[in-house]
């Protein structure tokens, strides 16, 4: 896991094929869902392509604490969910930088998650503003015809939030709110948030164990 810059291909063989997958973090409620998304495709040995709003930055500190600043983030995901997360690599753009490689459906980028997703940047989404890059790469996803799983939290909504997130899953992305189960018996804020990252890994499809398959 190199943190920002290009892909070094630290920690994969060469000739391995790599599966790149962008994430968006914004600044709606569950800065751990995102965290936990990311370390979660990270330990798959995934290329992530991380784009953290201003919003989003400050969601991360004040739900996670300074540790979790996008600064020290590669620190903060080895110490929290273990070395394992530096079989991947992390790529951290601007939101302000529209002209990045996935901001273009020529770079091979297979899919994208946006989690937790604000009722704004869902707005952007529901409408292809493409305003930021969080919102074009959304776009792209889309007009590509790639997987897109928006992750909206807002509690109660208003009727342009619920036309914006039926607009989203009329263009083709899966509408995937912050709404984790109780059948699990869920413990702690982790095992919520390992409930919500595996249903998010799930439908990028990924492998994971973040919670037992329900067996009836
Ligand atoms: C502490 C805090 C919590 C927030 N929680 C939410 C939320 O759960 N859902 C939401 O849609 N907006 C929430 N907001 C408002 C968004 O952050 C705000 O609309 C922001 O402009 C979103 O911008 P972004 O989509 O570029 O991150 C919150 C703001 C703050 C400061």
């Amino acid at each position: 896991m190199s943190g920002k810059g290009p892909d070094t291909g630290a920690g994969r063989a060469s000739g391995d094929v790599v599966r790149r997958v962008a994430v968006g973090i914004t600044g709606a409620s569950g800065a751990l869902y995102a965290v936990r998304t990311v370390a979660a495709l990270l330990s798959c040995g995934t290329e992530v392509e991380l784009v953290v709003s201003e919003f989003g930055r400050r969601l991360l500190r004040e739900e996670l604490g300074e540790a979790a600043s996008l600064d020290g983030l590669p620190e903060y995901l080895a110490t929290r969910y273990g070395e394992g997360v530096r079989a991947g690599n992390l790529v951290v753009h601007s939101n302000r930088d529209v002209g990045a490689s996935i901001a273009s459906g020529s770079y091979p980028c297979e899919s994208m998650a946006i989690v937790p997703c604000s009722m704004k940047t869902l707005a952007g989404v529901a409408h292809g503003l493409s305003r930021t890059l969080i919102e074009r790469a959304a776009d792209v996803m889309l007009k590509e015809r790639r997987p897109l799983v928006v992750v909206p939290r807002e509690t109660p909504m208003s009727l342009p939030q619920l036309r914006n997130m039926v607009a989203c899953a009329e263009a083709g992305a899966m509408v995937l709110p912050a709404m984790p189960a109780f059948y699990q018996g869920p413990r702690t804020l982790d095992d919520l948030a390992d409930f919500m990252a595996g249903k998010i890994v799930s439908a990028l499809g990924f492998p994971h164990e973040l919670y037992p398959p329900w067996t009836g």
